[in-house]
């Protein structure tokens, strides 16, 4: 069974968006463990819009399960993950415009920057995972890099419909077996929520799925440890 990292910014952009201290994501974070989550995930942007240098910080003493940083190949921020020293990071690509992460890390393009960046965080102790569109040749080149684990975004799947989600987890499905055949770890994340996540989850030797919006948004109206526990259930 695939384990259920939490993404828990979405408490950090509802704080920001008044500059005060509460929500505090730290609070969001305990309580999703109490809910059974197998991790906490959080991104520590260049702009810094959600999560805070603070809050790695805090959450790396409080958390008790794994912690997964989410960083771009930022020296600033690369800095923070070396000195914080989380479980694991996750490597992905940054615009300042975007909403959200766009797309997987163009590893191909950036080879040396990336390559760097996986050595200093594995220097440091880190296990390293690639987040990666489905696609063959970012995956071949994930390997040669060394890392330990590739997350497979699920972003094209989770706007599909009909014939075009079929196809886009059949990509999926494939990349998957192309992960387990070089013998790294297989992780999934970005969109999935209540409605689309079993079929991904039932990918063969799924580890980890990374969730934060919609068991967010669900929180709101539920608390955070029943939005949880229900994720886990569909896992
Ligand atoms: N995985 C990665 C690498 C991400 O960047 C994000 C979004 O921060 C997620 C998973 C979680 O995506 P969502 O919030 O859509 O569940």
């Amino acid at each position: 069974m695939a384990i259920l990292g939490v993404n828990i910014d979405h408490v950090a952009t509802v704080r920001q968006a008044r500059k005060t201290y509460e929500p505090d994501p730290v609070w969001a974070a305990a309580l999703a463990e109490l809910g059974g989550a197998d991790g906490i995930t959080l991104h520590l942007r260049e702009d810094r819009r959600h999560i805070q240098d603070r809050d790695v910080r805090v959450m790396k003493e409080t958390v008790s399960v794994p912690m997964n940083l989410e960083l771009a190949t930022d020296e600033a921020v690369l800095e923070i993950a070396c000195e914080v020293r989380p479980e694991q990071a996750t490597l992905v690509p940054e615009k300042r415009e975007e909403v959200t992460t766009e797309g997987g890390l163009d590893v191909v393009s950036n080879r040396a920057v990336v390559a760097a960046a996986i050595q200093k965080l594995q220097g440091a102790g880190i296990v390293v995972s690639l987040f990666l569109d489905p696609e063959p040749a970012q995956i071949s080149l994930a390997n040669e890099l060394g890392v330990e684990a590739v997350e497979l975004h699920t972003g094209m799947y989770a706007l599909a419909k009909g014939a075009a989600r079929d196809a886009e987890l059949n990509r999926l499905v494939e990349c998957a077996s192309q992960i387990r055949g070089f013998g790294m770890t297989l992780h999934a994340g970005h969109g999935l929520n209540y409605h689309n996540v079993k079929p991904v989850a039932a990918i063969e030797g799924m580890c980890e799925l990374n969730i934060g919006h919609s068991i967010i948004s669900r929180a709101v109206f539920v608390g955070i440890q029943q939005a949880v526990r229900e994720m886990k259930s569909l896992i």
